[in-house]
């Protein structure tokens, strides 16, 4: 359904005047919206031609800024530029251990034997 775009041809819209964004693994049209944006024109031109997600997210935008954001799709990042999320990592069972995180003892103080 939605058109598949590669981060090599969202590179190309980097411009104001031209200004594509990928966010959570879709393509965002935003030359429009540039100066309607509440947070600034400067924060979009940051973004512009590659992934902004960390710093949309990091932002904490409301439910509104995700509604007004469909206006602007125009396709999914294709699925070759998308980002495994455990590449190089190696997930090991599990690693908490039973280190020191835990140990912060909750010392209450005994103040209750203080009976006659
Ligand atoms: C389609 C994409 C986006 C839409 C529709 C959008 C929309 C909005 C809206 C409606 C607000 C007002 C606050 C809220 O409702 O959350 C806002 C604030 C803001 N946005 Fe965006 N935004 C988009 C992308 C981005 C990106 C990629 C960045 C950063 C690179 C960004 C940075 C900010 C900042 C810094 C604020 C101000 C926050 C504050 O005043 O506390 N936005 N945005």
């Amino acid at each position: 359904m939605s058109k598949e775009i590669s981060l090599a041809e969202v590179k190309k819209h980097n411009k104001s005047e031209d200004l594509w964004v990928v966010i959570e693994d879709k393509v965002y049209d935003l030359t429009k919206f540039l100066h309607e944006h509440p947070g600034g024109e400067d924060s979009l031109i940051s973004v512009a031609g590659r992934n902004g997600t960390r710093e949309f997210v990091d932002v904490g935008h409301s439910q509104e800024a995700r509604e007004i954001m469909k206006k602007f799709l125009i396709g999914n990042l294709a699925a070759s530029d998308i980002k495994k999320p455990s590449v190089g990592a190696t997930p090991t069972a599990d690693d908490t251990g039973t280190g020191n995180a835990n140990a912060i003892a909750i010392a209450t103080p005994k103040q209750c034997c203080i009976l006659h």
